[in-house]
Parts: C-alpha cells; structure tokens; sequence
C-alpha cells in the first residue's frame, strides 16, 4: 500500500482492515459537517504549540497556511473526502500532509482525536443552539403579532376539550409564548454547561508537553479548561441536554400544532389557514388539509427518538472512549434538523392562522361558558358561600339544558326562580366578553393584562 493511501495508524498492522468495517465504521459523511470547527481549533491548537515552542514556527506556520486552503477547498465542492480515512479529522490531516508535506506530521502534537472531537462538536453545538434560540425569536415575535390583533377575540377555553370559561384568542396564543420562551432559556443554560474547554486532554490523561489549555480555551470561545482529562473524554452530558432541550420544544411545537389541528377541523371550523399552509387530496376534489401542523406534530416523535438513542448509548458505558460515541453526532446533527424545519413551519403556521370570530364568539357562548361567573356574582354580591352559589348555578344549567337556551337568553324572571333577590345587572354576568375581562387577576384573560403582558414580552424581545 503506498503510504498516501495508508491510515495514519497502520504501523502495527499486518492487514488492512476489512471492507465492510471499513465502510459502517467510518463517520466521514456525517462529521464532514465539522469541517469548519476541527479547521478552527486545529489552528488554535497550532497557534499554541508555536507559542509555546513545542513545534517550530516554521513547520507551524505552514500548517496554518495549509488548513486556511484546505477550508477554501471545502466550502468550494473541491475536496474529496475519503472514507477510507474514516472522519473529518484524519481526511484533514491526511490532506494536510498532500499540500504541506512533512510539515503536517507536527499538527498533532499534545492532542488526540478524543479531545479533538468533543472540542469540534461541542463548538457546533453552540453555534447551532444560537441558530435554534433565532428562529425560536422569530416564532415569540409571530405570536405577538397575531396575538396583537386578538387581544378582544373572544373563544370558548377548553379543559377536557369541553367548553369551560370564555379567553381571548391572544391569551391563548401567548400560552404558547411561555412555553417557547422556556425553551429559550433551556438552550441559553446548555451554553454555560458546555462552556469548558477539552482541548488539550489528549487521549485520556492529559499530556506531559508544556501546552497551554487557558489560551486555546479562551481563543476558542471558552470560559475555561475542563478540569478533569478522563472526564473530557468521556462527557457527551451537553450533547444528552441539546437532544433534550429539542425534544421539549419539539413537545411544545406539537401539542400546538394539535391544537391547531383540532381548532381547523370540521366540527370545529374556529380557526382556518392561508391555503400556503394546506394541502388537497389526490381523491377528494373538496378536501384542505392541515398537512404542515401534522408534520410538526408527528416530528416530535424524531427529536423524542434521537434523545432516546443517545440516552442509551451512554448508559452504562465504562469510562473515557469508546467507538460507541461516534454515533453521538448524527442523533445530534438530525435533532436539530428536524428541530429547525419544525420551527421554520410553525413560524409560517403562526403567521397564516386566522380566528374565525364568529364562530369563535357563538361557540364561547354554548356549554354554559359563564356558570361559574354567576356563582362567583352570588358569593361577592349576595355573601353566599361559593358551595352554596355553585349548587345554585348548577341547578340553573339544568334549567337552561332543559329549555334549549345558552345562559345569556335566560330572562330575569327565570333567573329568579333560583335566586330571588337579583335584579337586572346579574344579566350582564352572562355576556361572555365580560366574563373575559372579568378575569384580570395577574396571568388572567382580561384585554387589560393581555394587553400589559404583550407589552412586556414586546420589550423582553428586544
Ligand atoms: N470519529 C471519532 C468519533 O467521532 C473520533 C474519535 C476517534 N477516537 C478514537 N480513539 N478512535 O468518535
């Protein structure tokens, strides 16, 4: 074999290694995606061993130069990565050595591929966590501006997905702002947890060369060194928090696209879609469906499977490397894949949904929304107990069920057959606007605090 095809490690092996392991053991196109962070830390890493005099400047210099060449190769398409040299890391290296000749040998010194992945992926980690917290801006501001317009838009709000108690559509929206700002900051913590340093751990001990792991974590972006070499290696925990911060977003991201489902179907018909957001039926001519909304859905079920399998993978694993962790970067890579499409359809969805006021407003109104605002009239005007107030307006519930009526077509003098001493203004207690603003406890419903929340998040955001 001649030595531009050997790997770099075949010194002590009598035959190559088999075809097929070869081909299942390799991680190249799938961790070619690090190409920029090993380019990006390996001149770190060279920058110090010149610093530091471990290697000669000279030497050093042309593997700076040779990396900067090698990344322009990669961003243009030209380079062509082999699998017969297993990751990113090893094809790098073996380029290196094709343009800069003997030089390249001295790249990796003070360091092993164990450090040198977990720096990479960890720096990818980072950088994609702030591109997830972007588009998770990106969806707080849509919600804002739909819920802007709804502040007064009245819908039934559900328990059991039984009419309950009247809410503002925007009230509604801005549950969903909650949850996502969560998962803001779920993504925000990971960055101080992933913020040391492995570089310079080498393979599992450390390295008795005088490098300087202050500097290169801190030219690389890191608060600081890891502590502990055998844990460096070892740790996958920030990978295990970025697959699960994406599950429970991707968690959020479906139970509002079920609502969403929910709200447009038929028996429904509150909200509806832009036609951008709907897809037809190959057989029935009248069909619209919310096909973007199921795929948000049912991706939670991808991202809830990644997290899963790296969860496994590390369970029980004795410490420091092993070939197991290797598959730590495509569950990562395809979590935040799918997490980031899902998002990038849920911020079309917010922007393309429209209440159906109407609708909305009559079906607020049916299933006895108010019960509870009568009895809660009782226990404030008359001094009833809130039991006793309940009893009263249960058996007003009964009496309209009876008669066909929704509460608020119920007369006074019917409303008196179960409590005597009311006049007109209990009337207005069934209006079910009302009953919304009503509810202007902090957190609340009412148009005012909607109104006084959107401000604040307005200027969270900023
Ligand atoms: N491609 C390997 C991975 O992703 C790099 C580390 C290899 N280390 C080793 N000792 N074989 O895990």
């Amino acid at each position: 074999m001649t030595n531009k095809n050997k790997t770099v490690w075949s010194g002590r092996f009598k035959s190559p290694i088999s075809k097929s392991f070869q081909r299942i053991g390799a991680s190249i196109n799938v961790d070619k995606r690090l190409y920029e962070q090993d380019i990006f830390a390996s001149k770190i890493h060279t920058q110090m061993l010149i610093k530091n005099k471990i290697i000669p400047v000279k030497d050093g210099k042309k593997i700076l130069k040779g990396l900067e060449k090698i990344k322009k190769q990669i961003k243009k398409g030209k380079f062509v990565f082999k699998e017969k040299f297993e990751d990113i890391h090893l094809n790098i290296e073996k380029k290196l050595f094709e343009i800069i000749g003997v030089s390249a040998g001295y790249m990796h010194t003070a360091r092993s591929r164990n450090d040198q992945v977990v720096t990479d992926f960890k720096l990818w980690v980072k950088d994609s966590s702030l591109i997830i917290i972007d588009e998770l801006n990106d969806l707080m501001k849509n919600i804002i501006k739909k819920a802007e317009k709804n502040i007064g838009t009245v819908m039934p709000g559900f328990t059991h997905l039984k009419n309950a108690q009247p809410i503002s559509f925007a009230h509604y929206l801005l549950a969903y702002y909650e949850m996502f700002k969560r998962d803001k900051s779920r993504f925000f913590n990971n960055l101080e947890l992933i913020d040391d340093s492995p570089l310079g751990v080498a393979a599992l001990s450390g390295t008795s060369y005088k490098i300087d792991r202050h500097f290169t974590s801190k030219k690389l972006g890191f608060k600081k060194p890891t502590n502990n070499s055998i844990d460096t290696v070892s740790d996958r925990d920030f990978a295990i928090d970025f697959l699960y911060a994406c599950a429970v977003c991707a968690m959020h991201l479906s139970r509002l696209a079920e609502d969403f489902i929910i709200l447009n179907s038929d028996a429904y018909k509150l909200i509806s879609f832009n036609d951008k957001m709907l897809t037809g039926s190959s057989i029935m001519p009248q069909k619209k469906n919310p096909d973007p909304a199921e795929l948000i859905r049912g991706r939670t079920g991808i991202n809830y499977g990644k997290l899963n399998s790296i969860l496994t993978i590390m369970k029980g694993l004795p410490i420091s490397y092993f070939k197991d962790l290797q598959d730590d970067k495509s569950l990562v890579f395809d979590g935040f894949d799918t997490l980031k499409d899902t998002l990038i359809m849920s911020n079309e969805l917010i922007k393309n949904v429209y209440p159906n006021k109407t609708r909305m407003l009559n079906m607020a109104n049916t299933g006895y929304t108010t019960a509870t605002d009568f009895a809660d009239y009782l226990v404030k005007e008359k001094n009833l107990s809130f039991r006793a107030a309940y009893k009263i307006s249960s058996k007003i519930v009964n009496y309209a069920e009876k008669n066909k009526k929704n509460l608020d077509e119920l007369n006074l003098n019917e409303i008196k057959k179960f409590y005597k001493d009311l006049d007109l203004k209990v009337l207005k207690i069934f209006n079910v606007k009302n009953s919304m603003n009503s509810k202007n406890s902090f957190g609340g419903t009412s148009e005012k605090n909607v109104k006084s929340m959107i401000k604040r998040y307005k200027k969270e955001l900023r």
